[in-house]
């Protein structure tokens, strides 16, 4: 290692999952050992290894390396809701320093770690600290996944300039065709383009079935790596 990359996007279901898993592949390809971890993770089945989450199971089975779910996904609730609320009603209180020494077990095993945020941006994990903060402690360079739909520029704007407030380094975006009635979805691209100053990584048509050995080649990894 040791690198790595902190997947965050405009809002939950605009395409996370799927960019987190291409990039592990991509990043495969070239010979590395990748391995993924989401701090925390809201809607989830009952099990008998315990909670599982589709993102999860997704990020687990491309791993390079073999880890217990509970290292990969330290925080599991069960609803399909805000985490802070989630992690309340079962008593549980989010610690950023549970999240970062999983982080740093992954660390010791990968050559690059790709983790995958919850939700969009800015995410309550507890009564005073947001998944910002979780940022602050894991130093990790930010992707953003742009889910072109209508209303993409403002909230690609405002999750862009949120990550520079806080200090941190949003070092590519993505654009994620996620709305195959988009009309205009050229001139939004532009004109996302033309107000950030990093690269757009990877340009994801909408897909039927969306599938990785597709969307992995369609990274520009040389930007990133
Ligand atoms: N380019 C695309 N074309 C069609 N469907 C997509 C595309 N990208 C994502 N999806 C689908 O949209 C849903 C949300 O994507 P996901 O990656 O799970 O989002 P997130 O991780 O941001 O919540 C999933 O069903 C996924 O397969
Ligand atoms: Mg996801």
């Amino acid at each position: 290692m040791n690198k790595g990359y902190f997947i965050t996007g405009t809002d939950t279901n605009i395409g996370k999952t799927e960019f987190a898993v291409a990039l592990m592949r991509a990043i495969q390809e070239r010979g590395h050992i990748v391995n993924a971890m989401k701090p925390i993770s809201a809607g989830c089945t009952p099990s008998k290894e315990g909670l599982l989450n589709d993102d999860v199971i997704r990020l687990q089975s491309q791993s390079s390396t073999e880890m217990e779910t509970s290292i990969i996904n330290p925080y599991a609730f069960e609803p399909a809701i805000a985490p802070h609320i989630a992690a309340q009603e079962v008593g549980i209180e989010v610690k950023i320093s549970h999240i970062k020494s999983n982080f740093d077990r992954i660390v010791s095993n990968s050559d690059y770690v790709v983790v995958e945020g919850v939700g969009g941006w800015c995410v309550p994990i507890n009564k005073f600290q947001t998944t910002v903060d979780i940022l602050h402690q894991l130093h990790l360079p930010i992707i953003m996944v742009v889910g072109i739909k209508l209303g993409c520029i403002n909230h690609a704007m405002i999750t862009y300039q949120a990550i520079k407030a806080a200090r941190l380094k949003c070092i590519a975006w993505v654009a994620n065709i996620i709305d195959p009635n988009m009309q205009r979805a050229k001139q939004n691209y532009h004109a996302i383009h033309e107000r950030l100053d990093c690269p757009c990584i990877a340009t994801i048509p909408y897909m039927s079935t969306p599938k990785t050995e597709e969307i992995y080649r369609l990274i520009e990894l040389d930007q990133i790596i």
